[in-house]
């Protein structure tokens, strides 16, 4: 997901492939299009059908070209996937829904999105859908607002030195993504050599703009949903947040829930979930010199067992100060 390299690589491909077994045929949800480097492998096997999802309209001319070649078991739809539920699909089968988070080395090579800290220019990060860009968040929220996003969502130890300079830079001007960059650099006492000082404020921001952990809670409860019972919840995520979530959501929900040992067997629910394999997979050491940006990637996935109990308010409850966080946004 990063610069060095020069073209598309989808990550952990191979390995997701051998979960959702599409040689078996049956209809896929692939939630995150991007370049069709998924869809295109599931499509290359008889008698499967995608239904592909993504919020970047660009990413609708590499799905032109899939639906010339696969016409009949190809859909493609530009929204985000925490809409999943409005496509209405609760009577298909569905056998698999894949998530790969974060954007596409097109989007990170995209000027005008400003995601990275090379970009010239005004601060966006919109990826699409979006309500607000990168630029209102700098230039309009508070002091206090800043400093909470860029370290629960950064992990940014000067947060609040960083968010105080912002504060006074734009009493000046609008700050670009060029005078962020300078700010941030300025304002960091110590030198990270492995990262680039910005890095965690970019992907705060980049999770802030496209509400990246609310879309993720409401897609991966619209996907529980509309899974057919034995079908694969699978999904690729790159930073710890992402991770933290699906890994907490995957395994509250596979474990045995306690009920009263006088409740009649039949009451007792089934759980959710079955985790066939407790640790992430991550990519092959041939997977990591060919494209060295899959280095954060991270492959969990679930199988759905029969019981549809409520699930939802848990996973809202416990990432609720994110969600809250997130809501910053709602005044802009
Ligand atoms: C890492 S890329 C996916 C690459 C894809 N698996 C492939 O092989 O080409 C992530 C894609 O997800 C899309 N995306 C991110 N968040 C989304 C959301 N909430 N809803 C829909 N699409 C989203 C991005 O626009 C981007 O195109």
């Amino acid at each position: 997901m990063v610069s060095d390299i020069t073209k598309h690589y989808p990550v952990l491909l191979n390995e997701l492939i051998s979960i959702i077994t599409p040689q078996h045929g049956g209809t896929f949800i692939d939630c995150t299009f991007g370049e069709g480097g998924y869809s295109n492998k599931i499509l290359s096997y008889k008698n499967t059908n995608v239904i592909a999802i993504d919020r970047d309209i660009k990413s609708k001319k590499k799905a032109d070209e899939i639906l010339d070649q696969f016409e009949n078991r190809f859909i493609f739809k530009n929204k985000k996937f925490s809409q999943l539920e409005d496509l209405k699909l609760k009577n298909e089968k569905i056998r698999g829904i894949i998530f790969d988070l974060g954007y596409s080395y097109t989007q990170i090579k995209d000027k005008e999105k400003g995601l990275s800290f090379n970009s010239t220019g005004e601060l966006n990060m919109k990826l699409g859908i979006n309500d607000f860009s990168a630029s209102d968040v700098i230039n309009k929220l508070s002091g206090k607002e800043l400093e909470k996003i860029f370290k629960f969502f950064g992990e940014e130890k000067e947060a609040k030195k960083i968010s105080n300079n912002i504060i006074k830079k734009r009493e000046q001007k609008t700050i670009s993504t060029n005078d962020l960059v300078n700010l941030i650099e300025n304002t960091k006492r110590k030198r990270n050599y492995k990262i680039h000082s910005a890095t965690k404020v970019f992907q705060a921001l980049r999770i802030f703009v496209n509400k990246e952990i609310s879309e993720l809670i409401y897609g991966l409860i619209a996907a529980t949903k509309i899974l057919k019972k034995d079908g694969v919840l699978a999904v690729v995520s790159f930073h710890s947040l992402e991770d933290k979530i699906v890994k907490y959501f995957f395994k509250s929900l596979s474990e045995k829930k306690s009920v009263s040992r006088y409740a009649p067997l039949v009451d007792q629910p089934e759980n959710l979930f079955k985790i066939i394999k407790k640790k992430p997979i991550i990519p092959s050491s041939k997977e990591l010199k060919e494209n060295p940006p899959s280095r954060s990637a991270k492959l969990r996935f679930v199988i759905k067992k029969e019981n549809f109990y409520n699930f939802e308010t848990d996973i809202l409850k416990k990432f609720k100060n994110f969600l809250e966080i997130e809501n910053l946004g709602n005044k802009l």
